[in-house]
C-alpha cells in the first residue's frame, strides 16, 4: 500500500496532536508533533540564556543542538531529546509556552527545524501535525488539513488537560496565551499560520476526539485507496 503524508495545521489547542497521534496509530504511521521542536529549542535557548534577539547568539547556539525524538515503549510515543536529554517533561509549562512563539518567528530556527522535519517524512507514512507543515515542510502532501474551533471551547480543555498534569493555571491565562500564540503565529513574516490552498478546514469545536480522528482517517483512506 501506497504511503503518504498527512499535514495537519491549525490553531492552538484544536486537537492536532491528539488527532494526528490516533491517525497514526491507526495507519500505523509515524507521528511528529513539530510544536515539541520549537518548544525544545526555546527550552534550550532559555536555559542556556540565550539572547534570541541576537542573530550570531542564536545562530552558535543551533550548532550546539541535535533534536531527536526517542519512542517511550510504555506511551508508544516520541519524545523529544536535546543532547540525549528528555526534555519533554519541561516544554509544555506557562514559561516555555509564552516565549515559544517568539523563538518560532526567527529564521534561523525554522530553517533549522524545517530541514529535520523534511528528513524525518522523506520516507513517507507520516502525519506531522504543526503551523506550517502544508505550507513550507510538505507542500507535496497527499493531504492537509487545517484545524481550528472556538477560542474558548480550546481554552476550556486545554485547562482540563494543564490541570490534570498539576499545572497551576486559570480559564482566563490559557486562553490569552492561546490567543496570543495564535496572533503571533499567523502575523510573523517567516512561514505565517495560514491555511494552505489545498487544505480541508476542520473545525472541532462540536466534535469528539473520535469524530475528529475519524474524519480525517476516512479522507486519508480515500486517498491511499485511490
Ligand atoms: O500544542 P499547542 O497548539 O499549544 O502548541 P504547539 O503545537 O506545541 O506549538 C507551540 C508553538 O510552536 C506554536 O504556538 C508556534 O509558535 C510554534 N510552532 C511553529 O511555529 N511551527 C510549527 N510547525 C509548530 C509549532
Ligand atoms: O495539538 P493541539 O494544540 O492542536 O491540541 P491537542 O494538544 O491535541 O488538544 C488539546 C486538548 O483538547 C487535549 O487535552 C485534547 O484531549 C482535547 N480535546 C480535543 O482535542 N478534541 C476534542 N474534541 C475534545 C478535547
Amino acid at each position: 500500500m501506497e504511503k503518504i503524508i498527512i499535514a495537519l495545521d491549525g490553531h492552538a489547542g484544536c486537537g492536532k496532536s491528539t488527532t494526528a497521534k490516533a491517525v497514526a496509530k491507526e495507519l500505523d504511521y509515524i507521528f511528529i508533533d513539530t510544536g515539541a521542536m520549537y518548544r525544545a529549542v526555546t527550552y534550550y535557548f532559555l536555559s542556556n540564556n540565550v539572547d534570541f534577539s541576537d542573530a550570531l547568539e542564536v545562530e552558535n547556539a543551533l550548532k550546539e543542538i541535535s533534536l531527536k525524538f526517542v519512542l517511550n515503549p510504555t506511551s508508544g510515543i516520541g519524545e523529544i531529546h536535546i543532547n540525549g536529554e528528555n526534555v519533554e517533561p519541561f516544554i509544555r509549562n506557562m514559561e516555555i509556552t509564552s516565549r515559544v512563539s517568539d523563538v518560532a518567528s526567527i529564521k534561523a530556527v525554522r530553517v533549522f527545524n524545517v530541514a529535520e522535519q523534511q528528513e524525518m517524512g522523506k520516507e513517507k507514512g507520516i502525519v506531522m501535525d504543526g503551523r506550517d507543515i502544508g505550507t513550507v515542510v510538505f507542500p507535496n502532501a497527499e493531504l492537509k488539513i487545517f484545524m481550528t474551533a472556538d477560542v474558548t471551547v480550546r481554552a476550556k480543555r486545554r485547562l482540563v488537560e494543564m490541570e490534570s498534569k498539576g499545572v497551576d493555571t486559570s480559564l482566563e491565562d490559557v486562553e490569552a496565551d492561546i490567543r496570543n500564540r495564535d496572533h503571533l503565529d499567523s502575523t510573523r513574516k517567516e512561514s505565517p499560520l495560514k491555511k494552505a490552498d489545498d487544505a480541508v478546514v476542520v473545525d472541532t469545536s462540536g466534535l469528539t476526539i473520535d469524530q475528529q480522528v475519524e474524519s480525517i482517517l476516512k479522507l486519508a483512506k480515500n486517498i491511499i485507496s485511490a
